[in-house]
């Protein structure tokens, strides 16, 4: 009989605390920000962020430029909006790499570190597969630092622009995190 008294009202202590802990998880947080990958510097005030490191030996099929294992250091201006004088609201510094021999498929691994408004000192890390001409590329979340310790969630990567002469793109990015 006291077995089943406690039970009882363990149950209901238990069943509010999963309500919470649900309660908790269903807070997602939506940013959108936009990454300028600049290859070829523009201006002083746009100088390159993405600097070619190492030099891969295969050249890729259909592209005259890149090749299997060409890696990119970058230091990407992330802004509010998409064009060059949007407030900067972060950097995305990481790498990329040619990661296929048969396809323009870089692994990208950077921290998305933001340094204005709300989560000022704040960081997501990604590590992801970025098949550049996909219009929708998928970024896993593997952590972050400050208000995102912890984070799960996913980016959806898209480009804004490109242009082929320079190799200078802008990237829209909007992310999905759950603290
Ligand atoms: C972001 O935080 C740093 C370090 O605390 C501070 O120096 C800087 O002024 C802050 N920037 C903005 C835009 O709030
Ligand atoms: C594309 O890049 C080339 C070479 O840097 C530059 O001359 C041209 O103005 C750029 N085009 C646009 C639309 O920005």
């Amino acid at each position: 009989m006291a077995a089943m008294f406690r039970m009882q009202l363990i149950l209901p202590a238990l069943v509010s605390l999963a309500l919470a802990a649900a309660v908790a998880r269903a807070t997602t947080t939506h940013l959108r920000f936009y990454m300028h990958d600049i290859v070829t510097a523009e201006s002083t005030a746009r100088p390159a962020t993405a600097v070619r490191v190492v030099r891969g030996v295969t050249p890729l099929p259909n592209d005259p430029t890149n090749r299997f294992g060409d890696m990119y250091a970058i230091d990407d201006a992330l802004t509010e909006g998409p064009g060059a004088s949007s407030p900067v609201v972060g950097r995305a510094q990481g790498y990329y790499l040619f990661a296929s021999r048969t396809d323009a498929a870089l692994l990208l691994s950077a921290n998305m570190l933001f340094t204005a408004g709300k989560y000022n000192g704040s960081a997501v890390a990604v590590f992801a597969r970025d098949a550049i001409i996909d219009a929708v590329r998928e970024l896993p979340v593997v952590g972050g630092a400050g208000a995102f310790r912890g984070a799960t969630g996913y980016g959806l990567l898209r480009t804004n622009t490109f242009n082929a002469s320079s190799n200078n793109a802008v990237l829209q990015i909007d992310m999905y995190l759950d603290v």
